[in-house]
């Protein structure tokens, strides 16, 4: 079971219950959390996507909130050096993530398609932008926890085990080498007949590495407990296996 809302509570930019631990309300059983983090390119959201199906649990691509939010920005006018207008925009947005019936994932943006614009580079970069502002991030964070239900919630991010969910059961951190990631972007893009070249791509995925390790919020980083795996030799399957296996031990 993949969930696909987008919580329907307005102001979700408020956290009452920020004292209780990842958004864990008084007398609540606790629902397991599995996250997975990682740089772009390691994979992450095709794992954590087939981790969900595979184990019937719900799932948070949680960069998908941090685009939502660089779109909505473009589309309001709304700069990066706004950061007010930017943690108030991020409280009022409403985002619904849709499966058609060919099984494709279908995101609106207030009702209206983004689908494509949310995958591009300029709209990740922008989110990455965006994502180093602290309120910002604060602003999003209980519309994140607010994916956490039964039987149990995968996921995805950067800041998933260390700052979101860290009372997770599993930490997964998923990487790759830049070189590989960025070949496997560059793969992608031309299967979708896009001319591209692999040093740019290259380039974008190092600057958007920097900037995610780097920011002084929240930076890309393994949680301590996190189980760190480089796939860097292996492919989609393979680290499905892996993080399954570790999955199973646990669930
Ligand atoms: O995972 P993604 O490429 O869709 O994320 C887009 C950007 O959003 C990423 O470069 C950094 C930011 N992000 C973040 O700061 N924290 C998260 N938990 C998820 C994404």
């Amino acid at each position: 079971m993949i969930s696909r809302e987008k919580p329907d509570v307005p102001g979700h930019g408020q956290d009452a219950n920020r004292t209780l631990p990842a958004g864990r309300r008084k007398g609540e059983a606790v629902v397991p959390v599995i996250t997975v983090d990682g740089p772009s390119g390691s994979g992450k959201g095709t794992v954590s996507r087939c981790l969900a199906d595979k184990l019937g649990w719900h799932f948070l691509d949680s960069g998908a909130l941090y685009r939502l939010l660089a779109c909505a920005a473009l589309r309001e006018r709304i700069t990066l050096d706004d950061e007010a207008g930017l943690a108030a925009l991020a409280g009022r947005i409403q985002g619904a993530f849709l499966q058609s019936s060919s099984g494709q994932e279908r995101v609106l943006l207030d009702g209206e398609e983004v689908t494509l614009t949310l995958r591009t580079e300029a709209c990740g970069n922008r989110a990455s932008k965006l994502a180093a502002l602290p309120r910002v991030r604060d602003a999003l964070l209980d519309w994140q926890r607010r994916y956490r239900k039964p039987p149990g919630l995968i996921a995805d991010g950067r800041d998933m085990g260390t700052v979101v969910f860290p009372d997770a059961v599993l930490k997964i951190f998923l990487t790759a080498d830049p070189e590989e990631r960025a070949q496997r972007r560059y793969n992608q893009l031309k299967s979708l007949g896009k001319n591209v070249n692999l040093g740019d791509i290259l380039e974008e995925v190092k600057q958007r590495d920097r900037r995610d390790r780097m920011r002084v919020i929240a930076p890309l980083a393994p949680a301590e407990d996190a189980v760190i795996i480089d796939n860097s030799d292996l492919d989609i399957d393979g680290t499905l296996r892996v993080v399954l296996d570790r999955a199973r031990r646990i669930v």
